[in-house]
């Protein structure tokens, strides 16, 4: 396992290109699966994520190959439809082939996904929706098993604009017969970007950026070429860490739209923000000041920000209250902060912060993907050495992150984590 190491203290100055968006490429990966023949996206990040989504194509029997940032998919012999439990527990988003399965082949068994470091996250929405499209879908010792002749358009009203239950639904319904509606879909960028690639490949969607998909369904859909969106997320990180060490940072080849929310409440802690067509530039010379945030569905403050807005409030000026209305549990970065002298109380799903004016470098673990950012953000400011273990989390959402802040003057390296029984001597035989 390796660790991120980081030495705190530097302001970081400079430009960094973001990559393209996890959370779009995974879904589009998928969705290839809903025709026969070759595909090719760009602008794909060179991520864990993405490596196990393109093994899952490979199980299910296409060929997938990346280069760079490029991938290429060629889906003509897909012959297993099958997303087994191995891969499925390391990723939650492998569900996306559920529905572009049942659609095109009318068989898909796809393991469930069980639970995540912040508690169980359920797929009821997904099953449910393609259950109204027609497909039988029961539960076999732990697997999805979904069966359709041939689905048809309905209207579907979602309780929870869930991004991933809308996306397995609008791939489901782009070969179904008729007329399918989405109401209540989750309006996130990556779910319009999927939209898009969906169209390009000769479906019928209209409403896109909207809760309220139209998708009209056609007999086949046809390869095409894609690229991907920017990642707000990873973006929106970068212009923490620029504010977070009273620094000057500018993001490229971003969508500066995708990120208002963010942006409204770095300018509210005191940060200059400033934006071109395609960049975003936040400068702050003094502490920031304490924000309230509460997370919400797009175009809100978004949960994936949420553990590093938290890291941010750590060293405010001042109080404030973090809500997480998404993930009531997606707090697992409060106790790793407290280690570096964080002042945190929870309450329920809501953090108070109270800003302190330093925080002391120490060792710290990565529970999940963005948790993992929010310590890598707080190391940048501490005193003295960081060290952020199981950074695998940390390599399924962002890309080269270490590299990326080292070009922004972060004194920041990884290096091997020496395994346990290293480290406490040799184990006892009956704990090895
Ligand atoms: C997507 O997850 C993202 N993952 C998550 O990003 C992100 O946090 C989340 O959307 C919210 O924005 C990908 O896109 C791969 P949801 P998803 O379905 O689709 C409940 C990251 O860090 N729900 O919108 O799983 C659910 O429990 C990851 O990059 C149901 O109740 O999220 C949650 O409370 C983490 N039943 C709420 O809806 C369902 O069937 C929103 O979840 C589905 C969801």
């Amino acid at each position: 396992m390796d660790k991120i190491v980081v030495i705190g203290g530097r302001r970081l100055e400079g430009q960094v290109t973001i990559s393209g968006a996890k959370n779009a490429v995974l879904p589009i990966m998928a969705a290839c699966l809903l025709a026969h023949g070759r595909f090719r996206i760009k602008r794909v990040p060179e991520l864990r994520d993405v490596r196990t989504m393109s093994h899952l194509l490979r199980i299910i029997g296409a060929r997938v190959d990346q280069e760079g940032h490029e991938l290429r998919i060629d889906t003509t012999n897909c012959s297993f439809f099958e997303a087994p439990y191995e891969l499925v527990k390391t990723m939650r988003a492998s569900i996306y082939v559920l529905g572009p399965l049942v659609a095109r082949y009318g068989y898909a068994r796809v393991s469930l996904p069980g639970g995540c470091a912040w508690g169980p996250r359920p797929v009821d929405l997904h099953i449910k929706g393609l259950q109204k499209l027609g497909a039988e879908i029961g539960l076999e010792r732990g697997y999805i098993v979904a069966r359709a002749k041939k689905l048809k358009g309905t209207t579907i009203t979602l309780d929870i604009p869930s991004v991933g239950a809308t996306g397995n639904i609008l791939m489901a319904a782009a070969l179904a017969e008729g007329t399918t509606v989405i109401e209540n879909a989750a309006r996130e960028p990556e779910i319009a970007s999927l939209a898009e690639f969906l169209n390009g490949m000769g479906a019928q969607i209209e409403g896109i950026g909207t809760d309220r998909l139209v998708i009209r369904g056609v007999q086949e859909l046809q390869p095409a070429d894609f690229e991907t969106i920017p990642d707000r997320i990873e973006a929106g990180t970068f212009l923490v860490a620029g504010a977070i060490t009273q620094g000057d940072v500018t993001v490229r080849q971003v969508v500066p739209d995708h990120l208002r929310s963010v942006l409204a409440k770095l300018t509210d802690a005191g940060a200059e923000v400033f934006e071109g067509p395609d960049w975003v530039r936040v400068k702050c010379d003094r502490r920031v000041k304490a924000v309230d945030v509460t997370t919400a569905v797009y175009p809100g403050f978004p949960t994936d920000m949420q553990a590093q807005w938290m890291a941010l409030m750590c060293i405010a000026e001042g109080t404030s209250v973090i809500v997480d209305t998404i993930f009531a549990d997606r707090f697992t970065h409060v106790a790793e902060l407290r280690r570096l002298g964080a002042d945190i109380r929870m309450d329920g799903n809501s953090a108070h912060v109270v800003g302190v004016p330093k925080l002391q470098g120490a060792p710290v673990m990565s529970t999940d993907l963005r948790a993992s950012a929010s310590l890598i953000l707080a190391g940048l400011v501490a005193e003295g050495r960081t060290d952020v273990s199981r950074v695998y989390h940390i390599d399924r959402g962002y890309e080269r992150i270490e590299e990326k802040l080292k070009g922004l003057g972060a004194e920041i390296w990884r290096e091997q984590e020496p395994w346990p029984e290293a480290v406490v001597g040799v184990m006892p035989p009956d704990e090895s």
